[in-house]
């Protein structure tokens, strides 16, 4: 039934570079959450500190009683098997095909006979709608069929946490709906731990459970979905509505002479959209861990936007009194445990302050290859030669690969932080 990730004030730098700092949530068992952010602010990074392949110089994370980030290499080796991670480009390996590819880690890891092995990689095959193709090479198929492959290794050992980053990167829409719909149906079949990395605005509206914000070096907000999509909080709303006018501007974010610019044409934020209905599974069931519409709005008094759930018929929602706002003004979060959705509702993070009181920007710190604190080398963007192909000693394979090349910083000012978690 999945298994709680539990993530307090997590800092990671590389050198001087620091990517991230101070990050607390906690992604409940068995639900959906989505992580977003700018490009370059470290969303992959933190998939990598979770499985335990990079490691954060501050903080820790508790996955089942043990906090990862300290503990040995063999207990590591354990936490690893609850993991299955779908790399951004499947990682399959170009001269195997799609049934070779899945039944890796089954060979790798286990001591299954061939014919169980065949018994569990047609069973995932099936799953991710790949029956049949079985002897397709990866470079034969679609990127959507990759995509799906990729999703039926990362399933071959039974995960309790499912790590996705960017699934949807270079999928048409349809294949984009396609997959979260797959992804949905999955999470009310198998109930494992879902974190999802993406781009995709409609994605991060309509699939999870939970919604988080990576911003300016910060967890700007995570929470419930219904808390984040009815937020007023600058960040949160322009980058979950997709809007142009608040504080990100095309180089992550706007210095005072763009905002003052803006707030001289007197363009005010759009309205917030109505909030869509979440996904259910593809025969219409809510999953095990998903909340009923207008849930947490009405627990928490938010009047929603107009016209969400529309043709939901959902009763009960707080109706806008005369001057009232709409959606979730609240500065600071409800506390933990204080919403029904207990410890989904993680401390989010006032960001006014730190948008107000912002720092001058300072030049790009110069990125330097991370090695000295990392348990392994940087996952792969694109598995090589099966020769280079190496596995941790859990249930995750890791490609090596050359240090990364020094890649300029995102241009990015320091952010003041207000108070702690
Ligand atoms: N092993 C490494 N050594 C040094 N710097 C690294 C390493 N891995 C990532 N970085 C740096 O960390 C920062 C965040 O990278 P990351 O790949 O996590 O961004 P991201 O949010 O996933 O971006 P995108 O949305 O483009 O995928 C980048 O500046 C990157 O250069
Ligand atoms: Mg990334």
């Amino acid at each position: 039934m999945g298994v709680e990730i539990q993530v307090n004030n997590l800092t990671k730098r590389f050198g001087s570079q620091t990517i991230w700092e101070d990050v607390s949530l906690t992604l409940p068992a068995g639900e959906i959450s989505v992580m977003l952010g700018p490009s370059g602010t470290g969303k992959s990074v933190f998939l990598k500190c979770l499985i335990g392949l990079l490691k954060p110089n501050n903080g820790s994370i508790i996955i089942d009683g043990k906090d990862i980030v300290t503990i040995k290499e063999r207990e590591l080796y354990e936490v690893r098997k609850l993991f299955g991670v779908l790399f951004q480009d499947g990682a399959l390996f170009g001269s195997q095909n799609l049934y070779d590819n899945i039944a890796f880690p089954l060979r790798e890891h286990t001591k299954k006979k061939e014919s169980e092995i065949k018994r569990i990689v047609l069973e995932k095959m099936e799953m991710t709608g790949l029956a049949g193709a079985e002897k397709k090479l990866p470079g034969e198929i679609s990127g959507g069929m990759r995509k799906r492959a990729g999703l039926a290794r990362a399933l071959v050992l039974d995960p309790e946490i499912l790590l996705f980053d960017e699934p949807d990167s270079g999928l048409d829409p349809v294949r984009t709906a396609y997959l979260n719909q797959l992804i949905v149906d999955l999470n009310a079949e198998i109930k494992a731990t879902f974190l999802i990395v993406t781009h995709d605005i409609a994605t991060a509206r309509s699939v999870p459970d939970n919604i988080g914000l990576l911003y300016r070096r910060h967890l700007a907000m995570f929470g419930p979905r219904e808390m984040l999509l009815s937020s007023n909080e600058p960040v949160v709303r322009q980058f979950l509505n997709g809007q142009r006018q608040g504080p990100i501007g095309m180089a992550e974010e706007k210095d005072a002479g763009e905002l003052a610019a803006e707030a001289a044409t007197g363009e005010e934020l759009g309205k917030l959209p109505p909030i869509p209905e979440q996904l259910p599974t593809s025969d219409g069931r809510l999953r095990e861990t998903q909340r009923k519409p207008g849930s947490w709005l009405i627990e928490h008094g938010v009047v929603p936007p107009a016209g969400s759930f529309a043709g939901l018929g959902v009763e009960g929602l707080p109706e806008a009194q005369p001057g009232q706002p709409t959606g979730w003004t609240g500065d600071e979060p409800p506390t933990r445990g204080a919403s029904s959705h207990g410890s989904g509702s993680a401390p989010a993070r006032p960001l006014r302050s730190r948008i107000d009181g912002a720092e001058e920007p300072k030049e790009p710190a110069p990125v330097e290859a991370d090695g000295a604190d990392d348990r392994t080398a940087v996952l792969p963007r694109a598995p090589r030669k099966r020769a280079a192909r190496t596995t941790d000693g859990g249930g995750v394979d890791v490609l090596e690969d050359e240090a990364p090349a020094a890649r300029p910083a995102a241009k990015s000012t320091a952010a003041r932080r207000r108070g702690s978690s």
